[in-house]
Protein backbone atom coordinates (compact mmCIF):
# COMPACT_ATOMS: atom_id res chain seq x y z
CA UNK A 1 0.00 0.00 0.00
CA UNK A 2 1.43 3.68 -0.64
CA UNK A 3 2.20 5.55 2.47
CA UNK A 4 0.31 8.44 3.03
CA UNK A 5 1.92 11.55 4.10
CA UNK A 6 2.10 12.99 6.86
CA UNK A 7 2.68 9.96 8.93
CA UNK A 8 1.21 10.81 12.44
CA UNK A 9 3.27 8.28 15.02
CA UNK A 10 1.96 10.94 18.20
CA UNK A 11 -0.42 9.03 19.21
CA UNK A 12 0.11 9.89 23.29
CA UNK A 13 -0.89 13.45 22.39
CA UNK A 14 -4.04 12.17 20.98
CA UNK A 15 -5.17 9.69 18.40
CA UNK A 16 -7.36 9.92 15.28
CA UNK A 17 -10.77 9.55 15.47
CA UNK A 18 -12.04 5.96 15.02
CA UNK A 19 -14.68 6.68 11.80
CA UNK A 20 -17.27 3.61 14.50
CA UNK A 21 -17.57 6.26 16.82
CA UNK A 22 -18.33 9.68 14.58
CA UNK A 23 -20.60 7.20 13.02
CA UNK A 24 -22.53 6.58 16.58
CA UNK A 25 -22.43 10.62 17.82
CA UNK A 26 -24.03 11.77 14.66
CA UNK A 27 -27.57 11.39 15.64
CA UNK A 28 -27.06 13.11 18.86
CA UNK A 29 -26.01 15.96 16.74
CA UNK A 30 -29.20 15.76 14.97
CA UNK A 31 -32.26 14.04 15.39
CA UNK A 32 -31.42 12.88 19.24
CA UNK A 33 -30.66 16.94 20.26
CA UNK A 34 -32.54 16.58 23.38
CA UNK A 35 -30.98 17.82 26.70
CA UNK A 36 -30.14 14.36 29.13
CA UNK A 37 -32.01 15.67 32.00
CA UNK A 38 -35.13 17.00 30.04
CA UNK A 39 -37.29 14.29 32.02
CA UNK A 40 -40.93 15.16 30.73
CA UNK A 41 -40.56 14.55 27.26
CA UNK A 42 -38.95 11.55 24.72
CA UNK A 43 -36.04 14.28 23.38
CA UNK A 44 -34.57 14.05 27.17
CA UNK A 45 -35.45 10.13 27.67
CA UNK A 46 -33.61 9.26 24.40
CA UNK A 47 -30.50 11.49 25.20
CA UNK A 48 -30.52 10.16 28.94
CA UNK A 49 -30.44 6.21 27.33
CA UNK A 50 -27.52 7.27 25.26
CA UNK A 51 -25.76 9.15 28.30
CA UNK A 52 -26.92 5.61 30.10
CA UNK A 53 -25.24 3.49 27.70
CA UNK A 54 -22.00 5.35 27.09
CA UNK A 55 -21.75 5.08 31.61
CA UNK A 56 -21.59 1.22 30.93
CA UNK A 57 -19.54 0.84 28.22
CA UNK A 58 -17.40 2.75 30.26
CA UNK A 59 -17.87 1.52 33.59
CA UNK A 60 -17.52 -2.45 31.64
CA UNK A 61 -13.41 -1.29 30.53
CA UNK A 62 -12.60 -0.68 34.05
CA UNK A 63 -14.35 -2.96 36.57
CA UNK A 64 -16.92 -0.49 37.59
CA UNK A 65 -19.42 -1.97 39.80
CA UNK A 66 -21.97 0.23 39.25
CA UNK A 67 -22.43 2.71 35.60
CA UNK A 68 -23.60 5.50 38.76
CA UNK A 69 -19.71 5.38 39.26
CA UNK A 70 -18.82 7.48 36.34
CA UNK A 71 -18.80 11.06 36.37
CA UNK A 72 -18.64 12.79 32.99
CA UNK A 73 -15.79 15.76 32.36
CA UNK A 74 -14.28 17.45 30.28
CA UNK A 75 -11.36 15.51 29.58
CA UNK A 76 -8.25 14.15 32.01
CA UNK A 77 -7.61 17.27 32.96
CA UNK A 78 -10.74 18.24 34.58
CA UNK A 79 -10.84 14.53 35.92
CA UNK A 80 -7.62 14.75 37.33
CA UNK A 81 -8.66 18.75 38.95
CA UNK A 82 -12.29 17.31 40.51
CA UNK A 83 -10.39 14.01 41.97
CA UNK A 84 -7.47 15.49 44.04
CA UNK A 85 -8.97 18.83 44.21
CA UNK A 86 -12.15 17.43 45.43
CA UNK A 87 -10.59 15.17 47.63
CA UNK A 88 -8.38 18.19 49.16
CA UNK A 89 -11.60 19.92 49.79
CA UNK A 90 -13.62 17.16 51.36
CA UNK A 91 -11.60 15.40 53.59
CA UNK A 92 -9.44 18.75 55.04
CA UNK A 93 -10.41 17.65 58.71
CA UNK A 94 -8.73 14.40 58.23
CA UNK A 95 -5.51 16.01 56.79
CA UNK A 96 -3.72 18.11 54.46
CA UNK A 97 -1.11 15.79 53.20
CA UNK A 98 -1.23 13.97 49.77
CA UNK A 99 1.53 11.55 48.32
CA UNK A 100 2.42 11.47 44.12
CA UNK A 101 5.25 10.98 42.04
CA UNK A 102 7.71 13.32 40.27
CA UNK A 103 6.65 11.92 36.71
CA UNK A 104 2.76 12.85 37.29
CA UNK A 105 1.72 14.32 34.27
CA UNK A 106 1.39 18.59 34.25
CA UNK A 107 -2.07 18.70 35.02
CA UNK A 108 -1.45 16.66 38.69
CA UNK A 109 1.75 18.59 39.82
CA UNK A 110 0.19 21.57 38.70
CA UNK A 111 -2.91 20.79 41.17
CA UNK A 112 -0.51 19.55 43.56
CA UNK A 113 1.12 22.85 43.17
CA UNK A 114 -1.76 24.67 43.93
CA UNK A 115 -2.78 23.08 46.89
CA UNK A 116 0.25 23.51 48.26
CA UNK A 117 -0.02 27.32 48.39
CA UNK A 118 -3.25 26.72 50.08
CA UNK A 119 -1.86 25.38 53.01
CA UNK A 120 -1.69 21.48 51.81
CA UNK A 121 1.58 19.24 51.87
CA UNK A 122 2.22 17.03 48.92
CA UNK A 123 5.34 14.67 49.23
CA UNK A 124 6.37 13.95 45.01
CA UNK A 125 7.84 10.36 45.29
CA UNK A 126 11.13 10.32 42.93
CA UNK A 127 11.12 6.78 40.67
CA UNK A 128 13.42 4.52 39.21
CA UNK A 129 15.53 5.19 36.44
CA UNK A 130 13.17 2.45 34.86
CA UNK A 131 10.38 5.08 35.66
CA UNK A 132 8.63 2.65 38.29
CA UNK A 133 7.77 4.13 41.51
CA UNK A 134 9.29 2.10 44.94
CA UNK A 135 6.43 0.77 47.00
CA UNK A 136 8.67 1.12 49.97
CA UNK A 137 8.97 5.20 48.61
CA UNK A 138 4.51 5.53 48.57
CA UNK A 139 4.69 4.01 51.93
CA UNK A 140 7.66 6.13 53.61
CA UNK A 141 6.12 9.13 52.52
CA UNK A 142 2.83 7.94 54.00
CA UNK A 143 2.09 10.16 57.66
CA UNK A 144 -1.00 9.97 60.12
CA UNK A 145 -2.30 12.86 57.87
CA UNK A 146 -1.88 11.31 54.43
CA UNK A 147 -5.66 11.52 53.11
CA UNK A 148 -4.26 11.02 49.08
CA UNK A 149 -1.94 8.81 46.71
CA UNK A 150 -2.24 10.30 43.20
CA UNK A 151 -0.26 7.87 41.13
CA UNK A 152 -0.53 7.66 37.22
CA UNK A 153 -0.90 4.16 35.43
CA UNK A 154 1.52 4.80 32.81
CA UNK A 155 3.54 7.64 31.62
CA UNK A 156 2.74 9.97 28.97
CA UNK A 157 6.23 9.80 28.00
CA UNK A 158 8.37 6.55 28.18
CA UNK A 159 5.04 4.51 28.97
CA UNK A 160 6.01 3.15 32.02
CA UNK A 161 3.53 0.86 33.59
CA UNK A 162 2.84 1.29 37.73
CA UNK A 163 2.56 -1.67 39.79
CA UNK A 164 -0.79 -0.05 40.50
CA UNK A 165 -2.57 -3.14 42.22
CA UNK A 166 0.45 -2.49 45.14
CA UNK A 167 -0.43 0.63 45.73
CA UNK A 168 -4.20 0.24 45.79
CA UNK A 169 -3.54 -2.61 48.57
CA UNK A 170 -1.18 -0.45 50.02
CA UNK A 171 -3.85 2.61 50.26
CA UNK A 172 -6.37 -0.01 51.04
CA UNK A 173 -4.50 -1.02 54.12
CA UNK A 174 -3.71 2.31 55.67
CA UNK A 175 -7.29 3.75 54.72
CA UNK A 176 -6.20 6.76 52.02
CA UNK A 177 -7.99 7.52 48.98
CA UNK A 178 -5.99 6.29 46.14
CA UNK A 179 -6.51 7.72 42.73
CA UNK A 180 -5.09 6.96 39.49
CA UNK A 181 -4.45 8.99 36.40
CA UNK A 182 -5.23 6.54 33.79
CA UNK A 183 -5.36 9.07 30.97
CA UNK A 184 -3.15 7.05 29.02
CA UNK A 185 -3.79 3.88 30.68
CA UNK A 186 -7.74 3.45 29.64
CA UNK A 187 -8.57 1.33 26.57
CA UNK A 188 -4.86 0.43 25.91
CA UNK A 189 -4.33 -2.21 28.66
CA UNK A 190 -6.22 -4.25 31.16
CA UNK A 191 -7.33 -2.37 34.09
CA UNK A 192 -10.06 -3.63 36.58
CA UNK A 193 -10.55 -0.69 39.30
CA UNK A 194 -12.48 -3.42 41.82
CA UNK A 195 -9.29 -6.05 42.08
CA UNK A 196 -6.71 -3.18 41.66
CA UNK A 197 -7.94 -1.08 44.42
CA UNK A 198 -8.91 1.88 42.37
CA UNK A 199 -11.02 4.66 44.49
CA UNK A 200 -11.05 7.35 41.70
CA UNK A 201 -9.83 6.97 38.38
CA UNK A 202 -9.27 9.65 35.34
CA UNK A 203 -9.39 9.39 31.43
CA UNK A 204 -10.39 11.18 28.37
CA UNK A 205 -11.72 10.27 25.23
CA UNK A 206 -9.25 11.83 22.65
CA UNK A 207 -6.89 9.00 23.75
CA UNK A 208 -8.88 6.23 23.11
CA UNK A 209 -10.16 7.26 19.18
CA UNK A 210 -13.01 9.18 20.70
CA UNK A 211 -13.83 12.86 20.38
CA UNK A 212 -11.80 15.98 22.27
CA UNK A 213 -13.76 17.74 25.07
CA UNK A 214 -14.95 14.74 27.03
CA UNK A 215 -13.69 12.56 30.07
CA UNK A 216 -14.44 10.47 32.66
CA UNK A 217 -14.02 10.49 36.55
CA UNK A 218 -14.75 6.75 38.32
CA UNK A 219 -15.57 7.70 41.89
CA UNK A 220 -15.86 4.73 44.10
CA UNK A 221 -19.25 4.17 45.67
CA UNK A 222 -18.62 0.92 47.57
CA UNK A 223 -15.75 -0.35 49.88
CA UNK A 224 -15.19 2.77 51.05
CA UNK A 225 -17.83 4.95 49.56
CA UNK A 226 -15.65 8.27 48.16
CA UNK A 227 -17.10 11.27 48.49
CA UNK A 228 -15.45 14.41 46.47
CA UNK A 229 -15.89 18.39 46.40
CA UNK A 230 -17.26 19.47 42.99
CA UNK A 231 -15.29 22.00 41.55
CA UNK A 232 -17.98 23.29 39.58
CA UNK A 233 -21.10 23.98 40.91
CA UNK A 234 -25.35 24.45 39.65
CA UNK A 235 -27.80 22.29 38.58
CA UNK A 236 -26.74 19.10 40.58
CA UNK A 237 -25.48 16.92 37.48
CA UNK A 238 -23.67 13.62 37.40
CA UNK A 239 -25.16 13.44 41.24
CA UNK A 240 -23.46 16.93 42.40
CA UNK A 241 -20.13 16.35 41.19
CA UNK A 242 -20.09 17.96 37.88
CA UNK A 243 -22.88 20.43 36.87
CA UNK A 244 -23.58 21.60 33.61
CA UNK A 245 -25.76 20.43 30.56
CA UNK A 246 -23.64 17.09 29.85
CA UNK A 247 -22.45 16.93 25.82
CA UNK A 248 -24.58 13.91 25.02
CA UNK A 249 -22.76 13.27 21.22
CA UNK A 250 -19.35 13.44 22.89
CA UNK A 251 -20.43 11.13 26.03
CA UNK A 252 -21.90 8.86 23.09
CA UNK A 253 -18.65 8.84 21.27
CA UNK A 254 -16.62 8.41 24.47
CA UNK A 255 -19.05 5.40 25.22
CA UNK A 256 -18.47 3.83 21.91
CA UNK A 257 -14.67 4.12 21.90
CA UNK A 258 -14.74 2.56 25.16
CA UNK A 259 -16.53 -0.28 23.58
CA UNK A 260 -14.78 -1.09 20.77
CA UNK A 261 -11.28 -0.96 22.60
CA UNK A 262 -12.72 -3.43 25.01
CA UNK A 263 -13.24 -5.99 21.86
CA UNK A 264 -10.28 -5.26 19.90
CA UNK A 265 -7.11 -4.53 23.33
CA UNK A 266 -5.79 -7.78 23.15
CA UNK A 267 -5.39 -8.34 19.50
CA UNK A 268 -4.34 -4.15 19.14
CA UNK A 269 -1.71 -4.34 21.78
CA UNK A 270 -0.18 -7.24 20.52
CA UNK A 271 0.01 -5.94 17.42
CA UNK A 272 1.26 -2.80 18.18
CA UNK A 273 4.02 -4.23 20.54
CA UNK A 274 5.09 -6.04 17.41
CA UNK A 275 5.46 -2.83 15.49
CA UNK A 276 6.72 -1.28 18.21
CA UNK A 277 9.44 -3.59 19.15
CA UNK A 278 10.56 -3.53 15.08
CA UNK A 279 10.91 0.48 15.15
CA UNK A 280 13.32 -0.13 18.58
CA UNK A 281 15.38 -2.77 17.31
CA UNK A 282 15.59 -0.96 13.63
CA UNK A 283 16.76 1.97 14.96
CA UNK A 284 19.10 0.64 18.02
CA UNK A 285 20.72 -1.95 16.05
CA UNK A 286 21.81 1.19 13.42
CA UNK A 287 22.25 4.07 15.59
CA UNK A 288 24.40 4.13 18.35
CA UNK A 289 24.38 5.45 21.29
CA UNK A 290 20.74 5.58 21.32
CA UNK A 291 18.97 4.73 24.51
CA UNK A 292 15.90 3.83 25.15
CA UNK A 293 14.39 5.49 27.93
CA UNK A 294 11.46 3.97 30.16
CA UNK A 295 11.18 0.48 31.37
CA UNK A 296 11.72 -2.18 29.03
CA UNK A 297 9.15 -4.22 29.42
CA UNK A 298 6.05 -2.97 31.56
CA UNK A 299 5.33 -0.37 29.27
CA UNK A 300 2.85 0.92 27.06
CA UNK A 301 2.80 -1.58 23.82
CA UNK A 302 2.04 1.62 21.53
CA UNK A 303 4.82 3.75 23.19
CA UNK A 304 8.90 4.14 22.23
CA UNK A 305 11.10 6.41 23.67
CA UNK A 306 14.16 7.16 22.42
CA UNK A 307 17.30 9.42 23.59
CA UNK A 308 19.98 10.44 21.23
CA UNK A 309 23.23 11.24 22.43
CA UNK A 310 24.61 14.70 20.48
CA UNK A 311 22.01 16.00 18.68
CA UNK A 312 18.59 17.94 19.93
CA UNK A 313 15.43 16.07 20.33
CA UNK A 314 14.00 18.94 18.48
CA UNK A 315 16.87 18.84 15.16
CA UNK A 316 15.31 15.36 14.50
CA UNK A 317 12.18 16.47 14.22
CA UNK A 318 12.71 18.99 12.41
CA UNK A 319 14.80 16.85 9.73
CA UNK A 320 11.48 14.76 9.72
CA UNK A 321 8.19 16.90 10.72
CA UNK A 322 7.63 17.33 6.45
CA UNK A 323 6.50 13.97 6.45
CA UNK A 324 6.23 12.38 10.19
CA UNK A 325 4.36 13.85 13.39
CA UNK A 326 6.64 13.07 16.56
CA UNK A 327 7.22 14.37 19.26
CA UNK A 328 9.99 15.64 21.77
CA UNK A 329 9.26 15.32 25.78
CA UNK A 330 5.29 15.49 25.90
CA UNK A 331 2.76 18.18 24.04
CA UNK A 332 2.53 20.49 27.06
CA UNK A 333 6.28 20.84 27.24
CA UNK A 334 7.44 20.69 23.98
CA UNK A 335 6.23 24.37 23.35
CA UNK A 336 9.08 25.14 25.16
CA UNK A 337 12.77 24.64 25.19
CA UNK A 338 12.97 22.96 28.68
CA UNK A 339 14.08 19.46 28.42
CA UNK A 340 11.59 16.69 29.53
CA UNK A 341 11.25 16.81 33.10
CA UNK A 342 10.26 13.07 33.20
CA UNK A 343 13.31 11.90 31.19
CA UNK A 344 15.46 14.34 33.69
CA UNK A 345 13.60 12.72 36.49
CA UNK A 346 14.78 9.19 35.21
CA UNK A 347 18.36 10.37 36.20
CA UNK A 348 18.87 11.39 32.60
CA UNK A 349 21.40 14.39 31.87
CA UNK A 350 19.79 17.96 30.48
CA UNK A 351 21.41 16.92 27.39
CA UNK A 352 20.13 13.28 26.99
CA UNK A 353 16.81 14.58 28.11
CA UNK A 354 16.94 17.20 25.28
CA UNK A 355 17.64 14.76 22.38
CA UNK A 356 14.62 12.53 23.54
CA UNK A 357 12.10 11.60 20.84
CA UNK A 358 8.28 9.66 21.43
CA UNK A 359 6.80 7.41 18.92
CA UNK A 360 3.87 6.57 19.54
CA UNK A 361 1.69 4.01 17.79
CA UNK A 362 -2.11 3.79 17.44
CA UNK A 363 -4.70 1.57 15.88
CA UNK A 364 -4.07 2.62 12.39
CA UNK A 365 -0.54 2.45 12.48
CA UNK A 366 0.55 0.06 9.23
CA UNK A 367 4.14 -1.94 9.33
CA UNK A 368 5.25 0.31 5.74
CA UNK A 369 4.71 3.45 8.05
CA UNK A 370 6.54 1.93 10.60
CA UNK A 371 9.56 0.48 8.11
CA UNK A 372 9.80 4.05 6.63
CA UNK A 373 9.90 6.47 9.97
CA UNK A 374 12.12 3.98 11.51
CA UNK A 375 14.61 4.30 8.13
CA UNK A 376 14.65 7.95 7.81
CA UNK A 377 14.91 8.62 11.71
CA UNK A 378 17.95 6.42 11.29
CA UNK A 379 18.88 8.71 7.99
CA UNK A 380 18.49 12.34 9.75
CA UNK A 381 20.51 10.74 13.20
CA UNK A 382 22.88 10.31 11.30
CA UNK A 383 23.18 12.93 8.96
CA UNK A 384 22.75 15.33 11.89
CA UNK A 385 25.90 13.40 14.30
CA UNK A 386 28.07 14.12 10.47
CA UNK A 387 27.46 17.97 11.48
CA UNK A 388 28.43 17.50 15.28
CA UNK A 389 31.82 18.86 16.57
CA UNK A 390 30.79 17.14 19.89
CA UNK A 391 29.84 13.66 18.62
CA UNK A 392 33.28 13.91 16.56
CA UNK A 393 35.18 14.83 19.60
CA UNK A 394 33.79 11.92 21.74
CA UNK A 395 34.32 9.20 18.55
CA UNK A 396 37.65 10.32 18.93
CA UNK A 397 38.06 8.89 22.32
CA UNK A 398 37.80 12.87 23.91
CA UNK A 399 36.09 12.99 27.51
CA UNK A 400 33.66 15.39 26.87
CA UNK A 401 33.26 16.44 30.19
CA UNK A 402 36.85 17.35 30.37
CA UNK A 403 36.86 20.20 28.09
CA UNK A 404 36.99 23.46 29.22
CA UNK A 405 34.77 25.06 27.12
CA UNK A 406 35.81 28.60 28.03
CA UNK A 407 38.42 30.44 29.42
CA UNK A 408 38.47 30.61 33.01
C1 LIG B 1 -1.12 11.07 31.72
C2 LIG B 1 -2.02 12.19 31.30
N1 LIG B 1 -2.83 12.74 32.20
C3 LIG B 1 -3.69 13.72 31.87
C4 LIG B 1 -3.77 14.21 30.58
C5 LIG B 1 -4.74 15.32 30.26
O1 LIG B 1 -5.84 14.83 29.55
P1 LIG B 1 -6.72 15.80 28.61
O2 LIG B 1 -5.88 16.11 27.42
O3 LIG B 1 -7.93 15.00 28.27
O4 LIG B 1 -7.06 17.00 29.40
C6 LIG B 1 -2.95 13.66 29.60
C7 LIG B 1 -3.01 14.16 28.23
O5 LIG B 1 -2.36 13.73 27.33
C8 LIG B 1 -2.05 12.61 29.97
O6 LIG B 1 -1.24 12.06 29.08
Amino acid sequence: MALKFPIFMDAQSTTPGDPRVVEAMIPYFTEKFGHAASRNHSFGWEAEAGVDRAREQLAKIIGARDPKEIVFTSGGTESINLAIKGVAEMYREKGNHIVTTVIEQRASLDVCKRLERHGYEVTYVPVRPDGLVELEAIQKAITDRTILISVMVANNEVGTIQDIAAIGRLAKEKGIIFHADGTQAVGKIPLNVETMGIDLLSCTAHLIYGPKGVGALYVRRKGPRVRIAPLIDGGGHERGMRSGTLPVPLIVGFGRAAEICGEVMAEESARLAKLRDRLQDMILSNVDEAFLNGHPERRLPHNLNISFAYVEGESVLMGLNKETALSSGSACTSSTLEPSYVIGALGASAELAHSSIRFSLHRFTTEEEVEHVGARTIEVVKRLREMSPLYELAKEGVDLKSIRWKAE
